[in-house]
């Protein structure tokens, strides 16, 4: 059983926004996207990548960013990061980023567009229109720190496409004290069987996986200082150190990075 394109115009056709958000349990998936399950742990996934996703916002916010770039941001579901981020700073402005149109259409159906809030339609191998997109210039203000999220859309970029100067590009546009959180699914420690589901069922999409070794993740952080507890299973990571964690048959790492 395979994918269609991840970017096909039909609900009927399955995308990774809409398949994670089934795994989350949210509303915005198809019935075809019940094919993305690779394994039943990549539900146990989800939940642990949308932990990662407040406390990377939640520390961010801390350290007093007060604005987020959120590429490949999915669908903004409960724990969004306009709420995680305005439960610590009532005033943050937040970009929404994301190449589906399916998950703008749904996205602007969640969280209205207003002076704090944008979404921006352009995909993420395209960082400068990303930065230069009249809304995201409306909402962000180029001069101040920003919270950079990256989180499970670097997996879909692949080797040709130049993932690592794709970061840096967006990362050397932002001014110091911005922060890159970024989680990507590892080869290292890979079931056998979970790699051939993997195979399955995103192979021959528009947007197979591109499985890094912790590595080649740590590459994305180049050039940034790498936050306690560095980078780890987003299961496990705690800003305060990394937490106890068992890690499933598929593992997806995160890290919260700063650049100085
Ligand atoms: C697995 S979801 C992750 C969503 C969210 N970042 C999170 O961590 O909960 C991956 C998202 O990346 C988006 N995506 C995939 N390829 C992309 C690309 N080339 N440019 C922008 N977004 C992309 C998908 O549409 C999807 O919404």
């Amino acid at each position: 059983m395979s994918l269609q394109s991840s970017k096909g115009p039909g609900i009927s056709r399955p995308s990774p926004a809409r398949a994670f958000d089934f795994l989350l349990c949210g509303a915005g998936h198809g019935a075809a996207d019940r094919v993305a399950v690779v394994s039943p742990e990549a539900r146990d996934l989800a939940w642990e990548n949308g932990r990662f996703l407040a406390e990377a916002v939640r520390h961010m916010a801390g350290r007093g960013v007060r604005q987020f770039l959120d590429i490949g941001s999915g669908l903004p579901l409960a724990g969004s990061v306009s709420e995680v981020a305005r439960a610590v700073r009532p005033d943050a402005r937040v970009v929404y980023v994301d190449d589906d149109p399916l998950v703008h259409a749904q996205a602007r159906a969640l969280i209205p567009t207003d002076e704090r809030t944008a979404f921006v339609e352009v995909g993420v191998r395209r960082p400068k229109a990303i930065l230069d997109h009249p809304e995201t210039i409306r909402v962000l203000d180029p001069g101040e720190p920003t919270g950079v999220l990256l989180l499970s859309v670097m997996h879909f970029v692949h080797g040709e496409d130049d993932p690592y100067g794709l970061v840096a590009r967006v990362m050397d546009a932002m001014p110091p004290g911005s922060c890159l959180g970024l989680a990507h699914v590892t080869s290292d420690d890979l079931d056998p069987g979970v790699r051939r589901r993997i195979d399955e069922v995103y192979n021959g999409t528009a947007a197979p996986l591109v499985l890094r070794t912790t590595a080649e993740i740590m590459r994305f952080f180049d050039g940034l200082r790498v936050l306690v507890p560095g980078l780890v299973d987003v299961g496990a990571w705690d800003a305060d150190g990394a937490a106890e964690f068992k890690p499933g048959p598929m593992r997806l790492l995160g890290a919260v990075a700063v650049k100085p």
